[in-house]
């Protein structure tokens, strides 16, 4: 399972990548806004730190200036990964766009036939959003599941980024489902480490390594 840093704040995913978890990263116009710098070069900076595909989001609604938009963004770097939104006019421009040969992440996705659609647009990732159906009371873990099926079904080699991932219950899930991606918050992530049994354990050698005068270098 990869993961995908969610933030475009470019201090927190170069450390985030100094664990070597980071295998890409995304981003959204919320996201650019929260950090109150210009689009390109936020992106620009992901992309000189993260190998692995970088999504920026483009910014029009109608196919042709999506295109353009597309088109501006992958000559930052060969890692890009054009992000569009979840319409017809997104759909058609995944579909130049990969033809193209350009990564794209098919966002907005709330509904598995949306996913269908995508996949068959020839989109490389589709963004299921699972925090954003749970907030309306919908179990956003059974649009993974669905999309999970519907794809193995037919051998569509998009891949389900799992995405509006709030808790470490969410990654668990998605890895239990086989999402291929999850994208999550940096601090989602950092919390995966915690467990109560590992601070206690590790605190007992400490102290036994500091009574017996334990040393190796
Ligand atoms: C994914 O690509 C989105 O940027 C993100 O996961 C949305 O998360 P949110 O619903 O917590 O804003």
């Amino acid at each position: 399972m990869k993961f995908f840093v969610d933030s475009a704040d470019v201090a927190a995913i170069a450390e985030m990548n100094e664990t070597g978890m980071v295998d890409g990263v995304t981003t959204n116009p919320s996201l650019i806004k929260q950090s109150g710098r210009e689009i390109l070069e936020v992106i620009r900076e992901i992309c000189a730190i993260v190998d692995g595909p970088v999504s920026a989001e483009v910014t029009a609604i109608d196919t042709d200036t999506m295109i353009a938009e597309g088109r501006k963004l992958v000559k930052i770097a060969d890692n890009i990964a054009v992000k569009v939104p979840l319409t017809w006019d997104g759909l058609k421009a995944c579909k130049v766009l990969s033809t193209e040969g350009h990564m794209v992440n098919v966002t907005l996705c709330f509904s598995a036939n949306q996913a269908l659609l995508a996949a068959k647009a020839g989109a490389t990732f589709i963004s299921p959003f699972i925090g954003r159906l749970d907030d309306i009371n919908i179990d956003g873990m059974d649009l993974i599941e669905d999309i999970r099926t519907i794809y193995d079904n037919y051998g569509f080699e998009t891949q389900i980024l799992a995405a509006s991932i709030r808790s470490v219950n969410h990654v668990l899930d998605c890895a239990r489902i086989g999402a291929d991606v999850i994208t999550a918050p940096p601090a989602v992530i950092k919390s995966m480490i915690a467990h109560p049994l590992t601070d206690k354990g590790l605190a007992t050698f400490l102290a036994d390594i500091k009574s017996a005068g334990i040393k190796i270098v």
